[in-house]
């Protein structure tokens, strides 16, 4: 049984993907700080309390362990806070992102699973966003995820050592058993907001610019299942395993939706009001955000299962409703 360090395995997306490893048949081991994770949201495997910055810890993780692949979802992830403090951002997203890659060289494991993110690109020059579009980051958070990626190309060239750079569009919805989903704290992201305000957990949703060039004037993204996310991760982690040459991919379901197509259909699935508030645009916010994906699916075969925003939401919508108002659910005011 081939054992795989999922670092960040508590966090939103590492959760699903130890989830999926394990119903694979993977021994999995975590490792997270639980800065931004919970200790709960890990299903099974191995749990190993631990930071990036301390190499010792990842020098025993390393000779304890022999893994054969590392996927690795440690990242500060607010584009806004990026600007404000970079050096929270370049410290943890690249010098430490550097130590997990250095304990690799040092024990010989040569698969890796990089969470990048459409941030790379920065302002769309044309979209869908394939991945030869110019890689323009306009902000410390793009930036950071943008240097471990050519950090990445050179250990490849110097160490062999193989990866997978999977840029995320945006990462949605909730296990469609209903076990997770979305807990950040704070939650800065669309969906789950707007299902706070259908739940009642907030009063309403702030629609951060109506005077974009699109349709109806709100900005599109593309919203991608986190379920069809991590099994492109599943797919590109075993190709690497097999002896794949480094790859990177754009990851999105390839179709944009408004923020105000998202609201109507979140008041479709969850049949209730949501309160809506206009506000001036958030600052960093392209008007469209839209990934082609057709690599992927070519070189990887896959195949989103969850395409429809209706089921993103639907299960989200699951999540928000058992784990924070359900019967001994988390009563939280957001
Ligand atoms: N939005 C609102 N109101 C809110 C929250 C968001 O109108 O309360 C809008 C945003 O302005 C944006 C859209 O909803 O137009 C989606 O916003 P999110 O914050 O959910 O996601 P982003 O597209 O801003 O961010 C995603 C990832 C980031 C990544 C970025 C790439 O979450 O990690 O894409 O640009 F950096």
């Amino acid at each position: 049984m081939k054992k795989i360090l999922v670092v960040g395995g508590a966090g939103y997306i590492g959760s699903h993907m130890v989830k999926m490893l394990l119903a694979k048949g993977y021994e999995v081991v975590t490792l997270d700080n639980l800065e931004n994770g919970f200790q709960d949201a890990v299903v099974g495997g191995e749990f190993v309390l631990g930071d990036l910055a301390d190499r010792n810890c990842l020098n025993d993780l390393f000779t304890a362990n022999k893994f054969a692949g590392v996927m690795h979802f440690a990242s500060h992830i607010q584009v806004g806070e990026s600007v404000q403090n970079p050096g929270k951002y370049y410290q943890n997203n690249v010098a430490n992102t550097l130590n997990l890659l250095d304990a690799m060289v040092a024990n010989n494991v040569n698969a890796f699973i990089f969470s990048s993110t459409a941030a790379i690109f920065g302002e769309p020059e044309y979209t869908p966003i394939d991945e030869k579009h110019p890689k323009q980051p306009i902000n410390p958070y793009g930036l950071s995820k943008w240097m471990i990626e050519q950090v990445l190309a050179d250990f490849d060239k110097a160490h062999g050592l193989k990866s997978c750079c999977l840029r995320y569009f945006n990462a949605a919805g909730a296990d469609p058993e209903g076990e997770l989903g979305e807990r950040h704290d704070p939650e800065t992201h669309l969906i789950p907001l707007v299902l706070q305000a259908a739940s009642g957990r907030r009063k309403n949703i702030t629609v951060f610019g109506k005077d974009y060039d699109t349709p109806d004037g709100t900005c599109i993204r593309d919203y991608i299942h986190i379920t069809d996310l991590c099994q492109a991760h599943l797919l590109a982690l075993e190709k690497l395993m097999d002896g794949a040459d480094s790859m990177a991919f754009n990851l999105g379901n390839g179709q944009g939706f408004s923020v105000q197509e998202v609201i109507d259909v979140a008041r479709e699935v969850t049949g209730q009001e949501i309160p809506v508030v206009e506000s001036e645009r958030r600052e960093g916010d392209p008007a469209r955000l839209v990934a082609d994906s057709s690599l992927a699916r070519k070189r990887l075969g896959w195949k989103p299962e969850y395409a429809e925003l209706s089921t993103i939401i639907k299960h989200a919508w699951l999540w928000e409703k058992n784990f924070f108002c359900g019967e001994g659910g988390k009563q939280e005011t957001a």
